[in-house]
């Protein structure tokens, strides 16, 4: 079943009932103001940091859901409705959510009453503006109240929902006419403020939430509203909102647009009163409500929001015989993998913008996804990334946005992180051909007195795993590896330890974790990121370390060969007991998802068919019509020697769950190994444009990736099995979002930035004919098209650059050519 539907042409997905399975949310604003809002507005706003600078509140797992937004209310007549329909969910007539490029347009109709609310976070602006259409679409004279309502969070999001004995008690606002001011501890040590502000006279305001909604109604039934007179409140302690009360009478026909501003102000301590010491200084606010007082400049300011994800979505796109495939490639998929790169995993709907900074692995992985839309800023990340990095290629797990310094409550030691570095600096060096980065002086643990060249915290990542090896001669497992919740050294028995964090004090003599576990995971990680590294050193001329750095990763083929091939797939480690995971010897749990894609990517036992039938194993144990489950069978008890993975009802989240981040490692190696019917079919089991059809099974919103859908184990151990099976959660902040990007962008479709150029590789299904792609590269455009005259799925029979034969698949680069025409035929 579908809630909506996609408009291509507009880049929005259209929302036509507000009932959808879950709050479907979208994001406004890409700099420094942000604000989630749902399809029918709830959310919140934030500046920077959605912990420390939050703007208005929301409550989590709320009854019912979704409760606290941006809320117009009408009251016509004594007939009370939202045009978002929620919270007072009186039946509209008409409905629609658009949410499109940074901006969310929704639209409800009463009684001959139209009014289409349209929200956005202009570009360089600390602010949400919000332009309110009301029109008469009736033949007689309507006259009604509109209430405006925003309610303030007292700055700290942590504070704001524990801290009540002191919070009830310092809540300050000021009004200054049509402009409602939020300035608690704005005398004292903050130097902020926000605002909400009209752009037209008012009959009266509310800025005490108890005077407005009343203590025992809710957001539904707001007393003043239902008064329909505003009481002019002031808030002195308690909750400060605000909320604005405007009479309105429209002719038959006739429209009336208002802008509102909920805006954001900082001001130098000098300058932050009034002369009598006490008034805000309100300059910068006036400022900012001028830039955009007027529907035309809101039309300006919209008309520039969609000039930059024109641009930004104009670098790369497709012409495929699937739609769906062109509206993930050229949209959406785009879309979430900037939204991952601005918020990174601290606030969604699942993730409650106080719990983690950027995540050292997380981060190097979305920049794969967005390097080519904004490579200045990917830069920018990489150094901070590799910042928080130790001399010995350890790193902090976690960094602060706003310190940007390393976290450490979380620590260093999983195992995986500083793999990922390679990665995200190779990624960048084969979209720019900037090689300098290499050259830039980067600290380590933030301190600049020991900066080295980023080259060298390459090269320290590539040794941290050499150096920490197991009695396999695999890798070290560590606290954890990509997998959070496999802590082989924990062996927790006590409620609240963190399985992260939480060191064993049996395994304390030897640093904190076992020297007996082993990731396998992250052994082939090191065979598939390692060549990276090597390629690096060659184009450097360093051919004496590229052939030792070679040889290391020789050598852990050949270990995972001898001790970690078991069969028909790859272990998935060595406990701390020396037992293997992953086997099938194993009662549960006996084949894992994470080390086979890198595995098969990096050509590990190929000459012995590892990698035909490690995929054979995958579609037959973890494929499901919902996509690959993590790990087969589910875990049914606690593993003590496993950890959080077997804390997880089978068919959740990393235990048997389909964690759509690492299907894009078997789309990627499906795709690699030619099978291009195969990656295509995972592929379009979990990409969000296709499940729109089981909107009803899948929740969450058809247009993002989530991190986890149900697995087929999902209720088993309950007696339903199935249930909850193909049921999304945790939606918009996941690596999936880059990692599908990779996947069908450079490995399906095959268009791939390489250290020489631009190559043409595609694994396709074997029906397409072929498709049609334009890429902006290192300062060119390339018009690309791909021919299948023979339905193979991979196998590059001919390429033509500007009607000349070329050789392999690179695009040999000119220097200067601002055009390349690409033919690639397939066979
Ligand atoms: C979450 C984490 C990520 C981890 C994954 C698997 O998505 O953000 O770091 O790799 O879970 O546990
Ligand atoms: C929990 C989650 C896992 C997440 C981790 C990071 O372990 O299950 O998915 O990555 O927390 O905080």
């Amino acid at each position: 079943m579908k809630f909506g539907f996609f408009d291509d042409a507009n880049r929005e997905y259209v929302i036509t009932t507000p009932r959808t399975p879950y709050p479907w949310i979208n994001y406004l604003g890409t700099q420094g103001f942000f604000s989630l809002i749902s399809n029918t507005a709830g959310g919140y706003s934030f500046y920077k940091d959605a912990r420390l600078r939050r703007i208005t509140r929301y409550r989590y797992n709320n009854v019912p859901i979704d409760m606290g937004g941006r809320y117009f209310y009408i009251n016509d007549n004594g007939t009370i409705w939202n045009p978002g329909w929620s919270p007072v969910k009186t039946e509209l007539d008409a409905y629609e959510c658009r949410h499109g490029m940074g901006y969310t347009k929704i639209t409800g109709k009463k009684n001959d009453l139209k009014v289409n609310v349209t929200f956005f976070v202009p570009q360089d602006y600390d602010g949400e503006v919000q332009q309110v259409v009301l029109t008469n679409e009736g033949s007689v004279e309507k006259s009604f109240s509109l209430f405006s309502f925003a309610e303030w969070c007292l700055w700290d999001a942590q504070d704001d929902s524990n801290n009540f004995q002191r919070n009830f008690s310092t809540g300050r606002v000021e009004v200054d006419g049509s402009v409602i001011y939020h300035k608690t501890e704005y005398r004292d040590r903050r130097n902020h403020y926000a605002f909400y502000s009209v752009n037209d006279t008012i009959d009266g305001y509310d800025t005490d939430r108890d005077s407005f909604i009343g203590l025992y109604n809710g957001f539904n039934n707001p007393e003043a509203v239902l008064a329909n007179k505003a009481t002019n409140s002031f808030a002195d302690g308690w909750a400060p909102i605000a909320s604005h009360f405007k009479k309105i009478t429209l002719k038959p026909g006739e429209s009336k647009t208002l802008v509102f501003i909920l805006g954001y102000v900082e001001m130098p301590q000098d300058q932050k009163f009034e002369a009598d010491g006490k008034t805000i200084n309100k300059v910068k606010a006036k400022a900012m409500i001028e830039k955009y007082n007027t529907p035309e400049k809101f039309e300006a300011g919209m008309k520039e929001l969609k000039g930059y994800w024109d641009k930004l979505l104009g670098i790369l796109s497709v012409s495929t015989p699937d739609d769906k495939v062109d509206r993930m490639v050229n949209i959406w998929n785009q879309y979430q993998c900037m939204v991952t790169f601005n918020l990174s995993r601290s606030a969604s709907y699942f993730e409650s913008g106080i719990g983690r900074g950027m995540g050292f692995r997380d981060s190097n992985q979305d920049v794969l996804g967005f390097v080519h839309q904004i490579p200045d800023r990917a830069k920018e990340r990489i150094i901070d990334i590799a910042s928080t990095q130790f001399p010995d290629g350890g790193c902090y797990h976690q960094y602060q946005p706003l310190t940007k310094k390393g976290n450490a409550d979380i620590g260093g030691d999983f195992s995986d992180d500083p793999l990922w570095l390679i990665l995200s600096v190779s990624a960048y060096i084969k979209e720019t051909g900037d090689w300098g980065i290499l050259d830039e002086m980067v600290p380590y643990d933030n301190d600049m007195s020991v900066a080295e060249p980023l080259l060298e915290h390459l090269k320290v990542s590539f040794y941290h795993i050499v150096n920490n090896l197991g009695p396999h001669g695999l890798p070290l497992a560590m606290r954890a590896d990509w997998n959070d919740c496999i802590n082989l050294s924990c062996f927790s028995d006590t409620p609240g330890e963190s399985f992260q964090t939480y060191t064993n004090p049996k395994f304390a003599a030897e640093g904190g974790y076992s020297k007996v576990a082993e990731s396998v995971m992250v052994a082939a990680l090191f065979t598939y990121s390692g060549p990276n590294y090597v390629a690096i050193l060659k184009h450097l001329g360093k051919d004496d370390e590229a052939a030792k750095a070679q040889a290391e990763i020789d050598k852990m083929k050949k270990n995972i060969m001898e001790s970690a091939w078991d069969g028909d797939w790859f272990l998935r480690a060595y406990d701390a007991n020396g037992e293997k995971m992953g086997s099938k010897e194993c009662e549960e749990g006996q084949i894992f998802i994470e080390p086979q894609g890198f595995a098969i990517m990096s050509d590990v036992g190929k000459e012995q068919g590892a990698d035909l039938k490690t995929l054979a194993a995958i579609d037959e144990r973890l494929n499901t019509k919902y996509g690959l489950v993590l790990n087969n069978p589910a875990f049914t008890k606690y593993y003590i020697q496993y950890g959080e993975i077997s804390t997880y009802p089978g068919g959740y989240k990393e235990n048997a769950g389909i964690f759509t981040h690492n299907n894009a490692w078997i789309i990627c190696a499906a795709a690699y190994a030619g099978q291009g019917d195969q990656a295509f079919k995972y592929y379009s089991e979990i990409a969000p444009a296709f499940t729109e059809e089981t909107s009803d099974i899948h929740k969450t919103e058809p247009y993002v990736y989530g991190q986890m859908i149900g697995g087929k184990d999902a209720g088993a151990d309950i007696g339903q099995t199935g249930k909850n099976f193909g049921q999304g959660k945790n939606s918009w902040l996941t690596g999936t979002a880059a990692w599908n990007m990779v996947a069908i962008s450079q490995y399906i479709l095959g268009v791939q930035p390489d250290f020489d150029g631009l190559a043409i590789n595609p694994s396709i299904p074997h029906e397409w004919d072929g498709f049609k792609a334009t890429r902006q590269f290192r300062g060119a455009t390339y018009n690309i098209t791909v021919k299948n005259p023979n339905h193979v799925c991979k196998g590059v029979a001919s390429m033509e650059v500007d009607g000349k034969a070329v050789d392999g698949c690179i695009v040999p680069y000119v220097d200067g050519q601002k055009e390349y025409n690409v033919v690639v035929t397939l066979g």
